[in-house]
């Protein structure tokens, strides 16, 4: 049974697609260990606590990074945690958070990169005029949004969109992509040459 750590800031519509495909066994032999916000009142924490998942909050306000990212690795450890999934974590993480969990953080980001890194990479895609975005789960390196690529998935963008309506077609493939995205790093089904990934046949799950 492996561990997951999930890091969330606000919503929590990424951990809780996770939350679900564990629940459906789409997410075999895994278990969220712990829910971990750096924001107090995040709604994903609320829906973490009423699925009984155990949460903490971290916060980050006022806190240099290296002292904040401290304190959440020690949770994490302390959780056991195989895997650290950040959904919709608005925080960077330090270089030195990084090495202590060597390929083992996953972000979602909803471009697809390296289009778009930042903050409302949708609302940036949708005002560049692209005509497909998508999202992209990815390795988290000491750069921010810049990790190797594990999974992407495309959209498409219509002449009937507009940033919220594009958004909200990235939110549903974000959610599929992150499972898809775990069951790959869990069932050590890749290869990772630079910054190409290769999905292999790997563990049975
Ligand atoms: C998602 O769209 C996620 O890709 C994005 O924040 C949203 C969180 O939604 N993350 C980033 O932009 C990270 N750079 P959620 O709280 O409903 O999962």
């Amino acid at each position: 049974m492996k561990s997951l750590g999930v890091l969330l800031s606000g919503r929590g519509s990424n951990f809780v697609a996770i939350a679900d495909s564990i629940d459906a066994g789409r997410i075999p032999n895994a278990r969220i260990a712990v829910v971990i916000s750096n924001k107090a009142d995040a709604p994903g924490v609320a829906t973490a606590r009423e699925r009984g998942l155990t949460t903490l909050v971290i916060p980050s306000k006022g806190r240099t990074r290296e002292e904040h990212d401290r304190e959440l690795a020690g949770a994490l450890t302390q959780h056991n945690v195989d895997l650290v999934c950040l959904a919709g974590y608005m925080r960077l993480l330090s270089p030195w958070f990084v090495r202590q969990f060597p390929q083992r953080v996953l972000n979602i980001h909803p471009s697809l990169l390296p289009a778009f890194p930042g903050l409302e990479a949708q609302q940036q895609a949708f005002a560049y005029g692209v005509k497909v975005s998508g999202c992209t789960v990815h390795f988290v390196d000491e750069e921010l949004d810049h990790g190797a690529i594990i999974v992407q998935k495309i959209v498409p963008v219509l002449d009937s969109d507009d940033e919220h309506t594009l958004a909200a077609r990235i939110l549903e493939q974000e959610h599929v992509a992150y499972t898809e995205a775990i069951n790959v790093v869990l069932g050590g089904r890749y290869e990772l040459r630079g910054r190409r990934l290769k999905t292999t046949q790997g563990q049975p799950l």
